[in-house]
């Protein structure tokens, strides 16, 4: 049976509530089968959250085999400062090497971010999510005006569902902004990833991903030769849907 059946109405409730409530409603609702989606960048401030109320919080990672070198330091730390396992998922060897063999390691650059991103992000994460109930993600509102606007705080995943389950999403920071969450970082002294002292702000794969100047909003760091309003990976495919 579904765990929450009430889904509509905890959405409504939840709308306004802190963080920390939302992941306590998780993990009362889904215990051991929620997952904490951690990217390595800013989300730490999730983990952190969820690590509190939850010294036995099951985490993973999506290794591109792209990410920066100062992100895997990052995750590492991360692991070595909660003393949690981190289960870092790697693409399928079967569909990544054909790709790079015929189009090369930069294909993106020419024929967009979605081939490799594909096979990079979305295979291992839909493998992951086919046996999980729950997911938690650190995506924000304010992380993107095109295509996060309305991240709601609790949804039914739409893309990652299938026809015989449901999965739940959960999305306890859409409502914090960059202040709060740089606030929450640096007052309780969390580890974060050294290419924030480099001008990055949003941190995905490290061809992908570049530092934004002042005043230029932190999307336009990531897949900065695609249209604006296309910016989701995949990952959080939902996002594009609910906006159509
Ligand atoms: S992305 O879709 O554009 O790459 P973004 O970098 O903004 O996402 O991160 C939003 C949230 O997506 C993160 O807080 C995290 O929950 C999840 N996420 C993104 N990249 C990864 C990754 N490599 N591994 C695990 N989770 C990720
Ligand atoms: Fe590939 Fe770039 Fe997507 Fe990473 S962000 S999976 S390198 S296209």
């Amino acid at each position: 049976m579904s765990q929450m059946p009430d889904l509509a109405e905890l959405a409504q409730t939840y709308a306004s509530k802190s963080p920390q409530e939302i992941l306590k409603l998780a993990f009362e609702r889904f215990g051991d089968d929620l997952w904490i989606s951690f990217s390595g960048a800013e989300d730490v401030v999730l983990l952190d959250m969820a690590w509190k109320l939850n010294k036995n919080v099951r985490v993973f990672s999506l290794d591109t085999g792209r990410l920066h070198p100062e992100t895997y330091r990052f995750i590492d730390q991360v692991r070595e400062h909660y003393g949690i396992g981190i289960e870092i998922l790697s693409p399928d060897s079967r569909l990544l090497e054909p790709m790079v063999k015929d189009k090369g390691l930069f294909s993106f650059y020419r024929d967009g971010h979605g081939e490799c991103c594909g096979i990079r992000k979305i295979e291992p994460l839909r493998r992951k999510l086919s046996d999980v109930s729950a997911w938690a993600t650190g995506q924000r509102r304010d992380q993107s005006p095109g295509t996060r606007s309305h991240v709601p705080v609790i949804e039914a995943d739409t893309a990652f569902s299938t026809a015989a389950r449901t999965l739940y999403k959960f999305n306890p920071l859409a409502q914090m902004g960059s202040e709060e969450v740089w606030g929450y970082i640096r007052m309780l002294e969390l580890p974060y990833n050294s290419l924030h002292e480099r001008g990055f702000i949003s941190i995905g794969c490290e061809p992908c991903t570049r530092p934004v100047l002042p005043n230029q909003h932190e999307r336009e760091g990531r897949w900065w030769w695609e249209e604006a309003t296309q910016k989701e990976c995949g990952l959080h495919a939902g996002n594009l849907i609910a906006k159509q």
